[in-house]
């Protein structure tokens, strides 16, 4: 089981579970901002508070995954989330997903510690032997960041994605971590 109330704490982030009291209008707007969903899933469907909010209860349920908000410590603001999750049940490893939403944040290092900080909780704290993200080929500051916090470039699935239905075929790199 996952202790959901664990709290991670970094230099300038600290990492705790996202509840449904943290979804409101600014985490809505995050999402259906083209600057911040460009890569990400549900940049598919509208985003509405009512699908946040179920998204977030779902993980808090779940036994395999964990949802964090990222919070910055010096005004403790809520400015986005990375997840952990699904532990895939027999082979000990998960996938590692994030966003900073708010852009005034970026390129400041944040990713870069948020995902360590995970990874150092999923090897240490939960056992896991592996973690894992794939990503679009030209999301930049993501595979900087995961490299930046130790992950390699492992393979390339070819032409996998595209941002839209007339966007150009991109590879989706996979990067992981082992303890
Ligand atoms: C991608 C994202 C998570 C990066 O977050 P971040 O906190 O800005 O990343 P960091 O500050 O830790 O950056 C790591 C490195 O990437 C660089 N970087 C960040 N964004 C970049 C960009 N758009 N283009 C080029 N380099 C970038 C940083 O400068 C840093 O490099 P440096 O240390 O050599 O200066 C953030 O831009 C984001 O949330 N984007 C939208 C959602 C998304 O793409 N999520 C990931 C899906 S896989």
């Amino acid at each position: 089981m996952i202790d959901k109330n664990v709290v991670l704490e970094g230099e300038t982030v600290i990492l705790r579970e996202c509840r449904e009291n943290d979804c409101n209008t600014i985490y809505l707007s995050w999402l259906n901002d083209p600057n911040v969903n460009k890569y990400l899933e549900t940049r598919w469907t509208e985003q509405t508070l009512e699908k946040i909010i179920s998204f977030v209860s779902e993980i808090h349920k779940s036994d395999h995954s964990i949802l964090f908000a990222i919070i910055y410590c010096d005004n403790n603001t809520h400015i986005g989330n990375i997840k952990l999750g699904p532990i895939h049940p027999h082979y000990n490893y998960a996938d590692v997903s994030y966003f900073i939403g708010d852009c005034n944040y970026w390129g400041k290092g944040i990713a870069t510690e948020a995902i360590k900080l995970v990874k150092d909780y999923a090897f240490d704290v939960l056992g896991l032997h592996r973690v894992q993200a794939g990503l679009f080929e030209e999301n930049v500051g993501s595979k900087k960041a995961l490299e930046k916090a130790g992950f390699i470039l492992e393979g390339r699935q070819r032409k996998q994605l595209r941002i839209n239905e007339n966007d150009k075929w991109q590879d989706n790199l996979i990067f992981g971590a082992v303890k």
